[in-house]
C-alpha cells in the first residue's frame, strides 16, 4: 500500500519519515514550498533528535519522497495521512480550514478509493465533517472514501522514539474492515519488525503496543482527553509545589510517592514552570471550547489553565523578590524551548519569562542548545551566547527555564566564581539545591524549601 502525507510540520514529518522506516512507501507534500524545497534538498526543517537520520536513509532507499504537487501525493497514495495544523483562534476554537482545504483536494484530485486518516488533532466530530466534506466535494462518479480517526500520542523531543514504541495505537473508524488496512499499515510496529533508528543495540523491553478499535468519535475524544489529563496532572503537581513551599514538604519527594501508584503514574508530575508547546495549550483550549458549545462546564480544566497561566508569574516573584528590581539587572536564561530536546519555542513559557524580563527592563543574556535561531528572530536586541558559561558571566542571576539535561551537567563550580552573585532561580526543579548551596550558590526553585 502506497502511503501519501498532506502537511509536513512535525506530525507530518514524523509520521512520513517513520512509516517508510518501517518499510512503507511514502510521498509527502506540503502547502509550502519552501519548506518541500527543502526537503528535497535534504535540509529538515526541525530539530527532532534521530529524525533526519530517518529522513536521510528513507530517501537514500527511495521510499520516502517530497512532491510540491498536492495532486501528485493524493493520486499516489492509498491511503492518505492529514497531518495539518489545526491552529487555535482566538476563542480557543482550533482553526480547522487546512482540514476543511485538504478534504476539498482529495476529493477533486482521488482517482482511486482513498484511506482518507485524520492525524492532526482535531475536536470530535470532525471525522464526520470531513466524511461530509468529501463526499460534497466529491466529482460525479468519482472515488470512494474511507474516513478513520488515528490520534498521534508522539511527544517533541522524542517523536522517533515514541513513533516507534507506542503504548497503543489507536483507530477510529465507523465501517467494517478499515481498520484491518490500518493493522496493515502499523503491522512492522505491531509486531517489533524493524530496525529501531534510536536503539542501536536493543530495544529496552516493553510492552507490546495495544491495537485499539473505536468509532471515530471516541478516538477523537481519546486524544483530547489524553493532552487534557496530562495538562491537568502538571498544574496538579504545581499547586502541590506551592502548598509544599507553604506547609514546608519537598515536592519532588511528594510527587515521586504519589507516582508510585499505579492509578496515578510518574509521568507529568514533574513541577517547574508548567506546560508550553503547541500541544498541551491549544488541546485544552479547545477541549474547553468544545465542552461549552454542547452546555458541559469543564471547570477543572480552565482551573488547569489557570494554575499553568500562573507559573511564570511565580518565577518572576521569586526573581524580584532576590534581586528587589529587575531593571537593570544582568539576567542569565537558561533555555528558551518549550521543553528539552527541542527547537520548539511555541507556548513555551521560557519565552514568556523572557518577554516579562525585557518588559521589566532587564538586560538579558540567553542561551540554549537548539532554540536560539528561531528566537533570534523575534527578539533581535537580546544577546544571545552559544557557551552556557559565557552566557552567566558576570550575571546577577540565573533564570534556569528549559530542563535541558546538559544544564544540568555544566560545570557550577565555575559558575559561581564567572557570576557577579551566585544566584540561581531554577524554574524547572533541575538542579540539586543541596549541592547548589554548597557551591555557594543562593539557589531558589518550585516547592523545594530548604
Ligand atoms: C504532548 C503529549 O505529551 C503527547 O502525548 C501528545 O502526542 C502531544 O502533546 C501532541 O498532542 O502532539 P509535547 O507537547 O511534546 O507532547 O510535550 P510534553 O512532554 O507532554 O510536555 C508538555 C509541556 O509540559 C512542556 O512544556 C514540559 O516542559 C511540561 N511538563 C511536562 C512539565 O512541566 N512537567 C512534567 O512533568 C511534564
Amino acid at each position: 500500500m502506497r502511503i501519501a502525507v498532506i502537511g509536513c510540520g512535525y506530525v507530518g514529518l514524523v509520521t512520513g519519515a517513520c512509516l517508510a522506516e518501517a518499510g512503507h512507501e511514502l510521498i509527502c507534500n506540503d502547502i509550502d514550498e519552501g519548506r518541500i524545497a527543502s526537503l528535497q534538498a535534504g535540509r529538515v526543517p526541525i530539530y527532532e533528535p534521530h529524525l533526519d537520520a530517518v529522513i536521510e536513509e528513507t530517501r537514500g532507499a527511495r521510499r520516502l519522497t517530497f512532491t510540491k504537487s498536492v495532486g501528485e501525493a493524493i493520486r499516489a497514495g492509498d491511503a492518505i495521512f492529514i497531518c495539518v495544523g489545526t491552529p487555535p483562534k482566538e476563542t480557543g476554537e482550533p482553526d480547522l480550514s487546512a482540514i476543511d482545504n485538504v478534504a476539498r483536494q482529495i476529493a477533486t484530485e482521488a482517482r482511486s478509493p482513498k484511506l482518507v486518516i485524520e492525524k492532526s488533532t482535531v475536536p470530535a466530530h470532525t471525522g464526520q465533517q470531513l466524511k461530509r466534506a468529501l463526499s460534497a466535494y466529491r466529482r460525479d462518479g468519482g472515488a470512494t472514501f474511507h474516513v478513520v480517526s488515528n490520534p498521534e500520542f508522539l511527544r517533541e523531543g522524542t517523536a522517533v522514539e515514541d513513533f516507534f514504541h507506542p503504548d497503543r495505537i489507536v483507530v477510529g473508524v465507523d465501517e467494517p474492515g478499515v481498520a484491518e488496512q490500518l493493522r496493515e499499515i502499523y503491522r512492522p510496529i505491531l509486531e517489533r519488525r524493524f530496525r529501531c533508528p534510536v536503539h542501536a543495540a536493543a530495544c529496552p523491553p516493553t510492552a507490546m503496543p495495544e491495537f485499539l478499535v473505536t468509532t471515530i468519535n471516541s478516538a477523537e475524544l481519546i486524544k483530547h482527553a489524553s493532552n487534557s489529563f496530562l495538562a491537568l496532572k502538571i498544574s496538579y503537581a504545581n499547586v502541590l509545589a506551592d502548598l509544599c513551599e507553604k506547609l514546608g514538604g519537598n515536592v519532588d519527594e511528594v510527587t515521586r510517592a504519589v507516582g508510585m501508584d499505579p492509578r496515578i503514574g510518574p509521568q507529568s508530575l514533574k513541577a517547574g514552570l508548567g506546560f508550553g508547546g503547541f500541544c498541551l495549550p491549544k488541546d485544552i483550549q479547545a477541549f474547553i471550547y468544545l465542552a461549552k458549545t454542547v452546555g458541559v462546564d469543564f471547570g477543572m480544566l480552565k482551573e488547569t489553565e489557570r494554575v499553568n497561566q500562573q507559573r511564570v508569574e511565580r518565577l518572576l516573584e521569586k526573581a524580584r523578590k532576590a534581586l528587589w528590581v529587575l531593571k537593570g539587572k544582568k539576567i542569565a536564561l537558561l533555555g528558551l524551548a518549550f521543553k528539552a530536546h527541542t527547537d520548539d519555542i511555541r507556548f513555551s513559557s521560557a519565552i514568556e519569562v523572557l518577554r516579562r524580563l525585557i518588559a521589566e527592563g532587564a538586560e538579558v543574556c540567553a542561551c540554549d542548545p537548539q532554540a536560539m535561531d528561531r528566537t533570534r528572530v523575534l527578539f533581535p536586541d537580546v544577546k544571545f551566547e552559544r557557551d552556557p558559561y559565557e552566557t552567566m558571566r558576570g550575571a546577577d542571576a540565573v533564570l534556569l527555564v528549559t530542563e535541558w539535561p546538559e544544564f544540568r551537567e555544566l560545570d557550577w563550580e565555575r559558575v559561581a566564581r564567572l557570576m557577579a552573585r551566585p544566584l540561581i532561580l531554577d524554574g524547572r526543579n533541575l538542579l540539586n539545591p543541596q549541592r547548589m548551596r554548597k557551591l555557594g550558590f543562593e539557589y531558589d526553585s518550585f516547592g523545594r524549601p530548604e
